[in-house]
């Protein structure tokens, strides 16, 4: 866990020092060279940010925006996090193991979703680590219910999808410069791009703002993994400026980018399959490339974001001269031991349809 005063948003802007957070993650991950991959595509520089490695017991892009919603429900005095996603959410899984050393108590509200192995292990371990679950019929439904807690319950705190709110995207402000410095430090050239997976949108508007502030010439190719493609760019800039209000009210000498950010961001659409959670072929290639570097990525969110990486970086004669990061957003902590060794009739009875045959494992995914 680092101190205060090495975290560089806190560093860079020490009147920011006022916004609560609680350090959980170790920072900085590793930026390393992927060797195989580039020279797959024809001696390419590409590197990875090892944003899987962020905590040791679950990783990956959520638990930044942790640092700052938790240390807000902890000054609002809140006992319980409330939050939803499908039956198989990472933020959901995420949320319930950080909250548990803070002693918070979980609730998530479930939607149905395709169902694959991979939904079926992270819903045993929702379980496993102490969430209470709620199975909803939509999203309308839940968040009657969510709210409907919230309003009579006075010691809860209601986390929006992703923790993709203003306060959560700091985090991913702090992965811009943390990148910088890294950069400073020569331990990767200046990234020309870095690609990394859009779903809830604060991960790629912190790291625009980020970037923006050191300076970097670095580009974002933010790739949409969801079904939907509406105003994507948009909502992200939205999410930025927000973000960047909360910054200026606690320090009004922080510069007003809002108007610079724009140029940064491109959103790349077709790599989702239409669909999200839908394995592409694509993806799957991906994920073959990548393991060739041992890393170990999947098909939701990471495999289909190299794939652009790989598409870009064969289609476009110029990639070759160009630093291009993939920015690995998925924890590779390996949860087998708990979700083999779980038995799923502990879970609520509502959920043993997805376990016992009821629902069938839908063999696209
Ligand atoms: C593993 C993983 N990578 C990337 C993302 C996208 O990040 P964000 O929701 O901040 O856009 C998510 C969540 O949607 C995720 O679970």
């Amino acid at each position: 866990m680092d101190k205060k005063d090495e975290f560089p948003l806190f560093k860079i802007f020490p009147k920011l020092k006022k916004i609560p957070r609680i350090s959980i993650n170790n920072l900085p991950t590793p930026v390393e060279r992927m060797i195989r991959t580039g020279k797959i595509l024809g001696d390419s520089n590409v590197w990875i940010k090892r944003d899987d490695l962020t905590h040791e017991q679950y990783g990956g892009n959520k638990p930044r925006k942790y640092e700052f919603v938790f240390a807000d429900a902890l000054k609002k005095k809140k006992t319980r996090l409330l939050t939803m996603g499908g039956i198989g959410t990472n933020h959901g899984l995420a949320t319930t193991i950080h909250s548990k050393e803070l002693d918070f108590e979980t609730h998530l509200y479930l939607i149905d979703q395709p169902l694959s192995q991979h939904v079926r292990e992270n819903l045993l371990c929702h379980h496993y680590f102490g969430a209470k679950l709620h199975l909803v019929k939509n999203e309308k439904g839940r968040n009657r219910k969510m709210r409907f807690k919230n309003f009579i319950d006075r010691k809860s705190y209601f986390i929006i999808t992703g923790a993709s709110s203003p306060l959560g995207t700091l985090g991913f402000v702090n992965a811009g410069l943390e990148l910088a410095e890294q950069v400073e430090q020569g331990k990767i050239p200046e990234p020309d791009k870095i690609f990394i997976a859009a779903g809830s949108l604060a991960t790629c508007a912190g790291l625009i703002l980020g970037l923006e502030l050191a300076r970097l010439k670095t580009k974002i190719i933010g790739i949409n993994i969801t079904s939907s493609n509406e105003y994507i760019k948009e909502r992200t800039l939205n999410l930025a400026r927000n973000a960047l209000e909360i910054m200026r009210k606690n320090d009004p000498d922080i510069p007003n980018i809002s108007s610079r950010i724009d140029g940064r961001l491109t959103i790349k659409y077709g790599y989702s399959g239409g669909k999200y959670g839908k394995a592409t072929k694509e993806a799957l290639e991906a994920i073959v490339v990548a393991k060739q570097d041992g890393y170990k990525l999947e098909y939701v969110y990471t495999g289909k974001t190299l794939s652009a990486l790989i598409d870009y970086s064969k289609n476009n004669p110029k990639a070759k001269e160009e630093v291009i990061l993939f920015w690995n957003t998925k924890s590779s902590v390996d949860l087998s031991d708990i979700y083999t060794n779980y038995d799923f009739r502990k879970l609520p009875a509502e959920f043993h349809k997805y376990f016992n045959g009821t629902i069938k494992l839908d063999n696209n995914l």
